[in-house]
């Protein structure tokens, strides 16, 4: 079965509920009609119920940035499944490097995620990628490796078949430096010969690994292009209207 392309907008940090409104009624007219690729914007929480509402019926999917593993209780400033499945999310990301580099998170703490996310039929956007120091002293490979097994820990070949990877490698993020197609296939052929190891290789022909990493506009169809390259996680290129949807459209460039 060929794998439906998947392109995702990280908003991060950004937009008021007012902004996020504006770009999202953009972002409908400007998708309106496009096919065989899935769409999902990831707003800030404190936008998700005014986005979730904007999109009602159209073709975007809604996605949270992260979540906690508990469903409620004395967790000060955390967001559970129950949230998330109260305002019409159907992903959430999981372990983007800037919740592993900045708040702390481990393989561990992002396995308890997955696992909550699947137990409450939230599909996980599974980040996964390696610092510039990583890749110099040439552990690219081993440090997917460690990060597909600890993320991945005790899950079944039913519940990988819902969760989206994103190979991210952290020296592109925001900095303008893509990897190159060959580069980007380069891990995610790795990721897939992984997951085969993992799982069976009808699984893994299946699963969606997406890459994220300064994607533009310009760049996207190089990407795409790559065999085992099924999507974006676009970050900075989604918060313009113009542009995400350029991305979008990858197939019409
Ligand atoms: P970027 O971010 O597109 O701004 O590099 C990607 C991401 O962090 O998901």
């Amino acid at each position: 079965m060929a794998r439906l392309p998947f392109v995702a907008g990280n908003w991060k940090m950004n937009k008021t509920v007012g902004e996020a409104v504006e770009l999202v009624k953009q972002l409908k007219a400007s998708l309106s009609g496009v096919e065989g690729v899935e769409v999902a914007i990831a707003p800030p929480f404190t936008a998700l119920d005014a986005v979730g509402r904007e999109i009602e019926g159209s073709a975007i999917r809604l996605a949270a940035q992260t979540l906690f593993w508990e469903e409620k209780g004395a967790f000060t400033g955390e967001i559970s499944p129950l949230m998330l499945n109260d305002l019409g999310c159907r992903y959430v990301i999981i372990g983007h490097s800037e919740r592993r580099q900045l708040f702390g998170e481990t393989d561990e703490t992002v396995n308890k995620r997955m696992k909550t996310a699947l137990n409450h039929g939230l599909l996980p956007i599974f980040c996964i990628g390696e610092t510039l120091k990583e890749r110099e002293d040439g552990k690219t490979f081993s440090v997917i490796e460690r990060q597909l097994e600890g993320g991945l820990k005790g899950f079944g070949g039913k519940e990988i078949q819902k969760v989206v990877v994103a190979y991210e490698p952290v020296w592109a993020i925001g900095t303008g430096k893509t990897a190159t197609p060959q580069q980007a296939e380069e891990v995610h052929r790795y990721i897939r010969e992984k997951l085969e190891r993992l799982y069976t290789r009808e699984i893994a022909g299946e699963i969606r690994i997406q890459y994220g990493g300064s994607v533009t506009p310009e760049n996207v169809k190089g990407l795409m292009n790559q065999d085992n390259i099924d999507g974006a996680l676009v970050g900075g290129a989604s918060l313009k209207s113009e542009t995400f949807s350029r991305i979008v459209r990858f197939k019409e460039m």
